[in-house]
């Protein structure tokens, strides 16, 4: 019942797609291509298409990603008559019509796999008459969705409130950083607590990039705010994920490649010592002992490290690195896309007292949760659209959404509000949601908070990138 309705939300803001909607036929989640006929696709698009619309289906320039949530949304609704007719008479642009109509079918084969739906036993046919049955469902149909009673639980924990109305029993206090004469506080999504309520926060050097700045990113503030130190200039060209381990290290990734520097993880004492520097400098790869775009870092109390890694929809990494305390490659998990175990920018990550992994899986608008070893134990839709996750002591589970909007295009999430939610880190039932004040969200592609940290009296600290600055919300007391 709440999985309907969550999904009716969804259909009746597509204005287009409601209309135009295949009536009996079946969807693109139903097995509607073999893989066989995917991988002669692929070599059809190679030939014919990724020339203009990347070997990643990412697009350049002109050329629109063929692949992702902005090319899911314009074709939300429509049908596979509907995409094959519209690539067979404009594809490719300088010679539409060149290829054979089975090709045309084959390479729509690869676009479909590229965008993680599933394979079956009949190939796509290639005559539009016979594709205008298959309806293109962005979202998941709800009935074939249960895969995973996780899924289930899910769109029932959030039916209580709707995606935005739970209550904010929060009140933010926007200045309560005391930063030094002259310097002001840059886009961040980095902000953690030490043990002794220090507050310490990774900002991008007074503006959005740390590149060619000689400011210090990394301040430490006392428990009244006021400025203590900072260091670290020089060093990053994009302050990303923070964290403070149990040791009250400090840990930050830069996820950006510049000047030989970047797609590292650093620890430091809370001197300002540089520890260590995990990945290589200047090197966005993906292999064992490098990153792509870390994005996050979590260590748990024995010292294992945990990184995501991945910032660009589309390509590259995006998975959960292991290393063991030394640093060494333990193992990884997740591959690009929207599968169960997939994940697409995983842009956070959190770890509880039990050894779960909370993670921010944010092209896929969901937070996955995994046990120490990468196996998922649960996938929740009801905490939006992630950028940033931290799991309680009191066993709360608080979530950034910095992205959601209602049109379509980047961060389409319609139905749903930016703003931090809070929910239940076991069950996933979300209880409070402090909005996000933008006067217009949907005119910026962030806005709100992106990391989040909670203290021990149970603050909530949000490090936001569009309004430069940290909040601190803290519980509103009672009416009398
Ligand atoms: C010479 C460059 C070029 C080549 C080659 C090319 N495309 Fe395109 N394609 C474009 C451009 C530019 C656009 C956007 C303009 C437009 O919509 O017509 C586009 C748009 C599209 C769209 C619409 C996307 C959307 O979300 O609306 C699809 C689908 C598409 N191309 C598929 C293909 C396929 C499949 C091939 C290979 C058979 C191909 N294209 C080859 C340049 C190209």
């Amino acid at each position: 019942m709440n999985r309907i309705a969550v999904a009716l939300i969804a259909l009746t803001t597509l204005s287009v797609g409601v209309a135009a909607r295949a009536q009996d036929g079946r969807s693109v989640w139903e097995g509607v291509y073999t893989s066989a006929q995917a991988e002669r696709g692929a070599a059809a698009y190679a030939q014919a298409c990724a020339m203009c619309h990347g070997a990643q289906l990412a697009g350049t320039g002109e050329a629109k990603a063929l692949a992702g949530p902005e090319f899911l949304s314009n074709w939300n609704g429509l049908t596979m008559g509907d995409l094959f007719e519209r690539t067979r008479t404009t594809m490719p642009l300088d010679k539409p019509g060149s290829l054979s109509r089975e090709a045309y079918a084959d390479a729509l084969a690869y676009i479909l796999k590229f965008n993680s739906f599933p394979t079956g036993e009949r190939e796509l046919a290639s005559r539009p008459e016979m594709l205008a049955g298959i309806r293109i469902d962005a979202f998941k149909p709800t009935a074939a969705q249960s895969a995973t009673d996780a899924v289930a639980d899910a769109a029932d924990a959030h039916a209580d409130h709707g995606p935005n109305g739970a209550p904010n029993p929060y009140v933010a206090d926007a200045g309560f950083f005391k930063l030094p004469p002259g310097r002001t506080m840059g886009s961040t999504s980095g902000v953690a607590v030490d043990s002794r309520g220090h507050v310490w926060v990774a900002d991008r050097c007074g503006a959005n990039s740390c590149t060619g700045s000689l400011l210090n990113p990394i301040m430490e503030f006392d428990r009244e705010g006021r400025f203590v130190k900072a260091f670290g200039a020089g060093m990053f060209n994009f302050p990303h994920g923070f964290f403070i381990d149990a040791r009250d290290h400090v840990w930050l990734t830069d996820n950006r490649v510049a000047n030989g520097k970047g797609a590292q993880v650093f620890e430091f004492d809370r001197n300002g010592k540089l520890l260590r520097a995990l990945g290589k400098a200047g090197v966005s790869s993906e292999g064992p002992d490098t990153f792509f775009e870390p994005n996050g870092v979590a260590v748990a109390r024995d010292g294992t490290i945990f990184v995501a890694d991945g910032h660009s929809a589309g390509k590259g990494a995006h998975r959960i690195v292991k290393l063991d305390a030394q640093g060494r490659f333990l193992k990884q998990w997740g591959a690009r896309g929207s599968g169960p175990d997939q994940l697409e920018v995983p842009h956070g990550l959190a770890l509880d007292d039990q050894g779960r992994i909370y993670v921010a899986d944010r092209w896929n608008d969901r937070v996955q949760v995994f046990d120490s070893e990468g196996k998922l134990l649960e996938s929740w839709k009801q905490f939006g659209r992630p950028s940033g996750v931290f799991a309680g002591s009191d066993g709360q589970l608080y979530v950034a959404d910095s992205e959601s909007r209602e049109p379509p295009g980047y961060g389409y999430h319609p139905g749903w509000k930016r703003g931090v939610r809070i929910g239940d880190a076991k069950t996933g039932k979300v209880t409070a949601f402090i909005p996000d004040t933008a006067p217009d969200p949907d005119k910026q592609s962030t806005s709100g908070p992106e990391g989040i940290w909670v203290d021990a009296a149970g603050r909530i600290y949000g490090a936001q990138v569009f309004q430069k600055s940290v909040l601190r919300f803290t519980k509103a007391r009672k009416a009398p």
